[in-house]
C-alpha cells in the first residue's frame, strides 16, 4: 500500500479498471457506458483521444497519413474528456468536439492517426492517469488495445465481439444520411487498416470472450456483468 495521493484522491491501485477491447459496432460503446451506471463506475470512451486527435489534425489542414504532421499537431493537443457515463463531452482546447469527432471524415482518417507509436504512448499514459485519477471506484475503459498494453494487469479484461455483418448492421442504424453499403465497407476498411496495429480481433491470453451476434443490448450487459462479478469477486 502506497501513502494516499497529496489530493486525497484515491491511488491508481485503488480504481478498479474494467478492461473491454473489441471492433466498431461490437457494441463496446453503449454496452460500458451501461456497465458504468450500473456499477457506479467511470466510463473511459479511448477512441475518442484518436477522434479527437485527427480532428485537431484535419483543423491544422493537415493529412493523418503523414506521420510526422500528426506529431507535429499532437504539440498542441488540449484534450479533455468526461469519464461520467451520464454526462459524456470532448473537447479539445476548450471546443466541445464530442459530435464533431464521430463525423464520417474524421472516422476515415482516424487510422492514420492510431498508427503512430509516438502518439499511443502518450494517449496510454493519459488514459492510465485518467483511471488513476477518477474518483469512483472503478473505471470501465473500452478501446483496442486496453487488455494487452493499456492495462494488462486489469482483473477484468474482456473481449466484446460480434459477427462482421452484425456489426456493420449495428453501426448503419447508428449512422444516420448514409448508405448501410457505404457504412458497411466504411467499417471493414477501418477494422483491417487498425487491425495491422493492435489485433483486437482476438483474445489474448486470460482475455475472456463475450460474442454478442446473438444477444441483444441488455444481454450483452448482463453476460458481462457476470465476468466483472467473477473477474472483482463482487456481487456488483
Ligand atoms: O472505438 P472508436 O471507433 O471510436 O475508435 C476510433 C479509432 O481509434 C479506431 O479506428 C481505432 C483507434 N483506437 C485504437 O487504435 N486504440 C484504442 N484503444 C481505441 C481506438
Amino acid at each position: 500500500m502506497t501513502d494516499p495521493s497529496p489530493s486525497g484522491a484515491p491511488r491508481d491501485e485503488d480504481v478498479v479498471a474494467v478492461a473491454i477491447d473489441g471492433p466498431a459496432g461490437s457494441g463496446k460503446s453503449s454496452v460500458s457506458k451501461e456497465l458504468a451506471r450500473r456499477l457506479g463506475y467511470g466510463y473511459l470512451d479511448t477512441g475518442a483521444a484518436y477522434r479527437a486527435l485527427a480532428w485537431h489534425v484535419l483543423e491544422h489542414g493537415a493529412d493523418t497519413s503523414d506521420a510526422s504532421a500528426v506529431i507535429d499537431a499532437a504539440g498542441d493537443f488540449d484534450y479533455a474528456i468526461s469519464l461520467d457515463p451520464d454526462d459524456y463531452w470532448v473537447t479539445v482546447g476548450g471546443v466541445p468536439v464530442t459530435e464533431a469527432i464521430r463525423d464520417p471524415r474524421v472516422s476515415g482518417a482516424v487510422s492514420g492517426v492510431a498508427r503512430v507509436p509516438v502518439v499511443r504512448e502518450s494517449v496510454n499514459a493519459m488514459f492510465r492517469a485518467l483511471v488513476a485519477d477518477s474518483d469512483r471506484p472503478g473505471v470501465i475503459v473500452e478501446g483496442r488495445d486496453i487488455t494487452t498494453v493499456v492495462f494488462p494487469d486489469a482483473p477484468v479484461r474482456i473481449l466484446l465481439t460480434a459477427a462482421p455483418e452484425v456489426r456493420a448492421a449495428r453501426r448503419s442504424a447508428e449512422v444516420t444520411g448514409q448508405d448501410s453499403a457505404e457504412v458497411a465497407a466504411a467499417l471493414h476498411k477501418r477494422d483491417a487498416a487498425d487491425s495491422k496495429v493492435v489485433d483486437f480481433l482476438t483474445a489474448a491470453p486470460g482475455v475472456t470472450v463475450v460474442d454478442s451476434t446473438e444477444l441483444n443490448f441488455d444481454q450483452t450487459v448482463a453476460a458481462v456483468l457476470d465476468v466483472i462479478r467473477v473477474g472483482t469477486g463482487t456481487s456488483a
